[in-house]
């Protein structure tokens, strides 16, 4: 018996880094995966590698901020699976950079990609799920949605977007049996933070009490414990894995 036998599962960014541990863990206990990215080579081989352990995985390549696309996938997807139990918003992109200098471009693709691909798909999902009665939305947020940082004007105000997102969503939804949570990680080693150097990772380690970052399955296993039935009673609830950094 797995925590999530039989359930329908979309990971945003699932080819790779936290999602692709995320999807995997769910497959682990019992769930069918739906992994969405735009790096096609890299989601169809994870989903590869998940079947071949003998659990089931589909890649689809959707570019998350697509709204039109968004809708398309989620229908395809509920026509294909009969349902969706459970959504990972995870997709997520970097362009860090000072205030005085950022782009307008860098500015608008962070927000798109991070917070309006939350919104394309909780709209796409809500009617599905309200008509199942039953559904458990996580989003990934970060603990600089909630602190801020210095050069990451749009990743930070685009993480507390999706707070600010999961919050209104839990709302609205509770009525209809939609749990809705976000998590906030701390430094996590992925291909994300690998970008750092030496001195920036050190000064990082300073300011996280547990002295070490953390890691995928850290993430995945919090996403597993939201979008499972052992928070049935948990929504709107944004969960910091961090090494204690943000408390
Ligand atoms: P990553 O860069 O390793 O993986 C991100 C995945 O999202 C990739 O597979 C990429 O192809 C996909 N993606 C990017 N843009 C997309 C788009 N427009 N449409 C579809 N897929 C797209 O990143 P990582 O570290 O695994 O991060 C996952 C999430 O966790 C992100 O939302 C990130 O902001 C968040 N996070 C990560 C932290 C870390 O320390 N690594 C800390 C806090 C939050």
């Amino acid at each position: 018996m797995g925590l999530l036998d039989n359930k329908i599962a979309i990971v945003t960014g699932g080819a790779r880094g936290i999602g692709a541990k995320i999807a995997e863990r769910f497959t682990e206990e019992g769930a069918q995966v739906v992994l969405v990215d735009i790096d096609q080579e890299s989601a169809e081989a994870h989903a590869q590698a998940i079947s071949l352990k003998g659990a089931q995985a589909a890649a689809y390549v959707v570019d998350v901020s697509n709204t039109d696309a968004v809708k398309e996938l989620v229908t395809q997807v509920v026509k294909r699976f009969g349902r969706v139990d459970i959504l990972v918003n995870n997709a997520g992109i970097t362009r860090d950079g000072l205030i005085m200098t950022m782009s307008e471009k860098d500015w608008d693709s962070v927000i798109a990609v991070n917070l309006k691909s939350v919104f394309n798909f909780i709209k796409a999902i809500a009617r599905p799920m309200i008509r199942q009665k039953a559904g458990s939305i996580v989003n990934i947020s970060s603990v600089v949605g909630l602190i801020g940082n210095g050069g990451q004007f749009n990743y930070a105000s685009s993480k507390a977007g999706v707070i600010g997102a999961t919050k209104s969503a839990a709302k609205e939804l509770a009525s209809r049996n939609i749990r809705v949570n976000a998590i906030a990680p701390g430094y996590i080693q992925t291909a994300m933070t690998d970008k750092l150097d030496e001195k920036a990772k050190n000064t990082l380690l300073e300011l996280i009490p547990a002295k070490s970052l953390g890691r995928p399955e850290d993430v995945a296993n919090a996403a597993l414990f939201l979008a499972s039935d052992l928070a049935s009673y948990v929504t709107g609830e944004v969960l910091r894995v961090d090494g204690g950094m943000a408390m």
